[in-house]
């Protein structure tokens, strides 16, 4: 159940198609969490920076990206929280993380040499699933710090979900690629480094050979570490404590993913907690009777039409969930609705409403 988990996971990570309300969803079981455990950190990658401006952050906070924050008292209250709770919010900046990666892995030194090289700074662009590595990265070392009961982690709109598990295969595969291999001296490897030509350098020019040396040498140590931790990641997902919350909506094109992305999950043996569908319509509470009284006839007509038309969008919904549920039987449903509300901190409380015990 999401509610026990919510009390007993170590790591909820929240995946779905884009748009389909992640962030908010991830934002919401953290409040829910937060409700019955002391530190709960809920972490984003989003770029678009939606988590920290749910929670009520200026954009003047971000500039430090990947430090946690705590709510102030203001915002837990807003949120229905008692003032003691302990939520903390983090946008994820991956090159901060990988700053932190390269000097604890080859001393401040070396580390700092290293990124001030072109290609360390260009890192970011250069290896796609970056972010997501690094988020790995990031939520195993919190984890191992223990400095939290939960973490809950907010994947970024921008990729595919499955792009998101597939990424540190693909960082492996590049780290082992030819392309590494002809630049970095391994110890078992008869390949000379290309580096070691001359000719290479009146090629690339003093500062540009000069620093690519420097990368791909120090980068050997930090690509063995890569290597490793992204052999680790499957044991990730098999600790019991760290499971993943689908979200989805009852719209037919987000269901297609949705399923795709519970197929894909499956296959990968990566463990579900729960599907979450968010931003279900329900049917509206309008009651005539008391309006009647109250209202001109022209507007109760009115009042009459819009209850017809959010009726009429509840019963849709409520009959394609139900396909899709019976598609998947033994899976856990979570329903959060769609709120009409200008107070982003609205959607927050309800949502978090339905975790309750
Ligand atoms: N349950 C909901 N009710 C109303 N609006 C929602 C709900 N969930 C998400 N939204 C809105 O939908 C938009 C996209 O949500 P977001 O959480 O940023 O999606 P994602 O992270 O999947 O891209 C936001 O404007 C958000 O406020
Ligand atoms: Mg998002």
């Amino acid at each position: 159940m999401l509610k026990d988990a919510l009390l007993e996971k170590r790591c909820l990570m929240v995946c779905g198609g884009g748009g389909v309300g992640k962030t908010t969803v991830a934002a919401s079981l953290a409040v829910a969490a937060a409700r019955v455990r002391k530190r709960v950190l809920v972490v984003t990658i989003d770029p678009a920076k939606r988590l920290l401006q749910a929670f009520g952050f200026s954009d003047a906070l971000l500039q430090e990206g990947g430090a946690p924050l705590a709510l102030s008292g203001e915002v837990l209250a807003r949120l229905g929280l008692p003032a003691d709770a302990g939520l903390s919010v983090a946008i994820l900046n991956p090159k901060w993380v990988l700053d932190r990666i390269v000097s604890q892995s080859l001393g401040p030194g070396q580390g700092t040499k290293l990124k001030e090289t072109v290609i360390y700074r260009e890192m970011g662009q250069m290896i796609h699933g970056l972010q997501e590595y690094t988020a790995y990265e990031w939520v195993t070392r919190m984890l191992t710090d223990d400095e939290y009961d939960l973490i809950v982690l907010d994947t970024p709109p921008a990729f595919h979900a499955k792009e998101f598990f597939n990424a540190p295969a693909k960082i492996r595969n590049l780290m082992e690629s030819r392309v590494f291999q002809i630049f970095i001296p391994s110890g078992s490897s008869w390949i000379p480094s290309l580096l070691t030509f001359g000719w290479v350098e009146k090629l690339l020019g003093e500062r540009i050979y000069r620093e690519s040396r420097m990368f791909f040498e120090t980068f050997t140590a930090l690509r063995d570490r890569i290597i490793a931790r992204c052999g680790k990641l499957s044991e990730f997902f098999s600790q019991r404590d760290v499971s993943v919350v689908v979200v989805g909506t009852p719209e037919s094109t987000p269901i297609l993913e949705l399923e795709g992305l519970i197929g894909f999950l499956e296959e990968k043996r990566i463990p579900i907690e729960a599907v979450v569908m968010n931003q279900v319509e329900v049917p509206s509470g309008f009651e005539r009777e008391s309006w009647a009284s109250e209202v001109s006839p022209g507007v109760l007509e009115k009042l009459d039409e819009m209850k017809l038309h959010q009726d009429a969008k509840a019963d849709r919904a409520f009959e394609s969930i139900q396909r899709v549920k019976a598609r998947h039987p033994g899976r856990e449903w979570v329903e959060f609705p769609m709120v009409y509300s200008l107070d982003g901190f609205e959607i927050l409380r309800q949502n978090s409403e339905k975790m309750k015990n």
